[in-house]
């Protein structure tokens, strides 16, 4: 059993919770890939009816493809379920996110949604946020120069995400770009951060995602899933 296979069962863990008649966000990444292609074949296989808010042009055309109709949150501004990957989650199902350059339609999704369910296998789990992945920041081009001042002053080492089969900096799915944020250590006070972020003039949305997963479901390499609730503050 590889990373993967943890994945998939966790994937397939929420499209068994799926209901006719619902409407969901559908996330980005692998994790939430293998989910939207397993509730193509439950459309194809039951006749489930279902709608979706996709978080990413990545995820609108895996949805597409796998029969699932789709709607804006101006239809629909309220969603059943919103189910996603996360690139880190911390004890308190705090989340990073963005390792796709998604984080600003999955954070809107997420807070839409009356469920965010969480989908990860094990190495995604740390103890403080920031240890293992840094936290993108989606910026107008402009800005990067002074937002990238005040993530070093939050202690972190900021670098503008660079195009991988395309010369010069990744673009988003909104035109902008993304500079990533790398903590040494982790991030100490995640929420203090994540509110230093979100004020600074210039930035779109970050990915740390606080207080929003209401659940996560963590995929085992012997394929069994384990499901953490959000604790009561
Ligand atoms: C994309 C994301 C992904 O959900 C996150 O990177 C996890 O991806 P994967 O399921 O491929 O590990 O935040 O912006």
């Amino acid at each position: 059993m590889t990373a993967q296979h943890a994945k998939a069962a966790a994937a397939h863990a929420v499209c068994s919770e799926i209901e006719s008649g619902m409407t969901l966000g559908l996330g980005t990444g692998s994790t939430a890939a293998i989910a939207i292609e397993a509730l193509g074949v439950r459309i194809q296989q039951e006749g489930l009816q279902i709608r979706g808010v996709a978080t990413s042009f990545a995820a609108e055309r895996l949805a597409r493809a796998a029969g699932i109709t789709l709607v804006d949150l101006e239809v629909a501004p309220r969603l059943d379920l919103a189910f996603d990957g996360a690139d880190e989650v911390d004890p308190s199902l705090n989340l990073i996110k963005g390792r796709g350059a998604a984080q600003t339609r999955e954070k809107i999704v997420a807070n839409a949604a009356d469920r965010f369910i969480v989908l990860i296998d094990e190495s995604k789990q740390v103890a403080r946020l920031g240890q293992q992945m840094p936290v993108p920041v989606e910026v107008v081009p402009m800005a990067v120069g002074p937002v990238s001042n005040l993530l070093r002053s939050c202690g972190a080492e900021p670098n503008l995400r660079m195009g991988a089969k395309k010369d010069g900096p990744v673009v988003t799915d909104q035109g902008l770009w993304i500079i990533d944020a790398t903590f040494e250590s982790g991030i100490e006070d995640a929420d203090t951060v994540a509110q230093k972020i979100t004020h600074e003039p210039g930035v779109l949305e970050h990915g740390l995602f606080i207080g929003l997963a209401t659940e996560v479901l963590v995929g085992k390499l012997d394929g069994t899933v384990s499901r953490q609730l959000r604790p009561v503050p």
